[in-house]
């Protein structure tokens, strides 16, 4: 069901008949939790990272039923849980052995179904990651073709190859690894000679999957059948721009980048054929929905995919319900590219009647906090090391939180990364020793790499490890002034990022704001974002250098920095306005 966000003077088909600059967009939540995922705020929870309770230094599922309640107060409406599936952990999950089973690092299919119900009874619901482009390199299927010979049916449940050149020795093209060196390995046949070749877009433990094959299908198909029935809500899909390949798998020269800007896909990434699989797994979900609602049930795209036009594909209405905003995420602060990211997004997404969501940190890039921070604000660089351009704490954060303010105004849905309520840095100075994200490996340290953004979360500011665990052990080191950051800290300060981030969770939801629309204010400087969401909420940004003035008569809502006297908005602040 569609509505329109200005009840007065719109119609049900046509755009043209809003006012001008409003927006068609999603409709209400119904009390039974239909179209939920239209404007509600998700909340990423990196296992490993969030809350250890066995004391082993990692993170695990226990320790997030019982952090639970800390993220029902926030006021968050849903979680989603990166992998926890039994795993090599070559990719921090994202290797996956066993699709239906728990890695004991973790816990056990029973922590599952506690978490999944203890979720729902805080009214959280739970969207779950599925990694369909790759298998690791341990999962039986792919023992099973290594052990089994050329073109037989193992072999074809993964992208096998013969070489190029002399003796195959040359591999069958000339992809990259989005991790660094080639995207091809060289496996030894059981004669003892080297043999065929199988792609991996990531790590060589991660071996593509072959989606041309009927068996992968079904597996999928069941997969999400096993969760769907253990109550989950949805899934977010890892990858999902790359599961299916150009035929022949023609060389590609330019690096491969999981986004490369271009409007031409390249040959591994946004395949038109993606989409019958998303179809198919629509159908899938459907199938769960409670008589008499529809989709309750959700697919999130991660697909780096552009132009916005080309990622709007993936939300049509018999395919997935969101994509992730990389394109927002990966803005320069600077308030015209925000401008014309938002602007492209909602065009875009309307035309197939989907959904905007907006995220500014995730488990793969480093935390806004720290982007906002350096020379070169918003740019992303692939982890930080301490030789390099250190961020500037006090301003990454002012912005950050600026830019979370005026995010969460935005309609649609909001995506957050654990710790960025806290305002959490990213770690610059991790030793080499301690690092474990492959890209590190694969380009000999040329990337730092993600685990900067990683490292285990701060709960209690006097306890060893700050809380993390009940003996103190992290399974990356955490920085020594991280106890400024901790929960328990910040709790007790009025002013701290926690607070502003429950306060201003709870007036989005008070508001409605995730189901809202849009319309640009004009009459402000360049460097200001303004706009009005359609609830009543004027949202002024300075991401400029000058002071801006405020409207004199508006109620202030909430803002992201104190106010001065002076009636003006400093820079790098938000505001929200009625
Ligand atoms: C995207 C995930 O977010 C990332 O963490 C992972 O390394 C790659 N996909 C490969 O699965």
């Amino acid at each position: 069901m569609v509505v329109c966000s200005f009840i007065e003077s719109c119609c049900l088909t046509d755009t043209g008949c809003l006012p001008y600059g409003y927006r068609m967009v999603a409709t209400h939540p119904s009390a039974s939790g239909s179209d939920w995922w239209r404007g509600d705020v998700i909340y990423q929870v990196y296992p490993r990272s969030f809350m250890d309770s066995d004391g082993d230094g990692v993170g695990d599922l226990p320790g997030i039923t019982a952090r639970l309640s800390y993220l029902a107060e926030l006021g968050v409406d849903a979680i989603w849980l990166s992998p926890f599936y039994v795993s090599p952990q070559n990719d921090g999950g994202y290797d996956v052995v066993d699709y239906r089973a728990i890695d004991p690092l973790f816990g056990t299919l029973h922590d599952a179904d506690e978490l999944i119900s203890t979720a729902h009874d805080l009214g959280l619901r739970v969207i779950v990651d599925l990694v369909p482009n790759h298998t690791s390199a341990e999962h039986p299927w792919f023992k099973a073709a290594l052990a089994a010979p050329p073109g037989s049916p193992e072999r074809n449940r993964y992208l096998f190859r013969e070489g190029r050149g002399k003796h195959g020795a040359e591999p069958p093209n000339n992809w990259k690894s989005i991790f660094g060196s080639t995207a091809w390995t060289r496996v030894v046949e059981a004669d003892g000679q080297p043999g065929q070749w199988y792609l991996h877009l990531f790590d060589r433990t991660q071996p593509d999957l072959n989606w041309d094959n009927p068996e992968v299908r079904d597996e999928f198909d069941s997969v999400l059948r096993f969760w769907l029935q253990r109550g989950v809500d949805g899934f977010r899909v890892d990858v999902a721009h790359g599961l299916v390949k150009a035929p022949g798998l023609p060389d590609h020269d330019e690096k491969i980048v999981m986004a490369d800007g271009s409007p031409k896909p390249a040959p591994m990434f946004d395949q038109d054929g993606v989409h019958e699989i998303y179809r198919r797994w629509r159908k899938v979900l459907d199938e769960f929905d409670p008589p008499g609602l529809h989709q309750t049930k959700a697919l999130v795209a991660e697909a780096w995919v552009w132009p916005p036009s080309r990622l709007a594909k993936y939300l049509r209405p018999d395919e997935m319900q969101q994509a992730f905003n990389f394109e927002f995420l990966t803005s320069k602060w600077n308030a015209a590219n925000y401008r014309k990211v938002i602007d492209s997004s909602l065009t875009a997404n309307e035309a197939v009647g989907a959904p905007t969501t907006w995220v500014l940190s995730n488990h793969d890039v480093v935390r806004h906090a720290s982007r906002f921070g350096l020379k070169d604000p918003g740019s992303r660089p692939n982890g930080i090391y301490a030789t390099d351009e250190q961020p500037d704490e006090v301003l990454g954060l002012r912005r950050a939180r600026a830019g979370t303010l005026f995010m969460l105004a935005l309609p649609g849905s909001a995506y957050l990364y654990q710790g960025e309520e806290l305002g959490l840095p990213e770690h610059t100075s991790l030793p080499d020793e301690v690092r474990q994200a492959p890209e590190f490996f694969r380009t000999h340290g040329e990337e730092a790499g993600r685990d900067g953004c990683r490292v285990p979360l701060p709960w209690a500011a006097d306890s060893p490890g700050f809380g993390f665990s009940p003996t103190g052990k992290t399974w990356l080191p955490q920085p020594t002034d991280w106890r400024n950051y901790a929960v328990d800290a910040e709790a007790a300060d009025p002013a701290s990022t926690l607070n502003f981030y429950r306060s201003a969770l709870a007036l989005r939801r008070k508001l409605n704001l995730g189901f809202g629309g849009l319309t640009w204010v004009d009459g402000y400087p360049d460097a200001t974002l303004a706009f009005r969401n359609t609830k009543g909420v004027l949202v002024l940004a300075n991401l400029g250098k000058k002071p801006i003035p405020l409207p004199p008569d508006a109620k202030v809502l909430i803002n992201s920095d104190p106010l001065p006297n002076s009636g003006k908005l400093p820079a790098d602040t938000t505001v929200w306005l009625q």
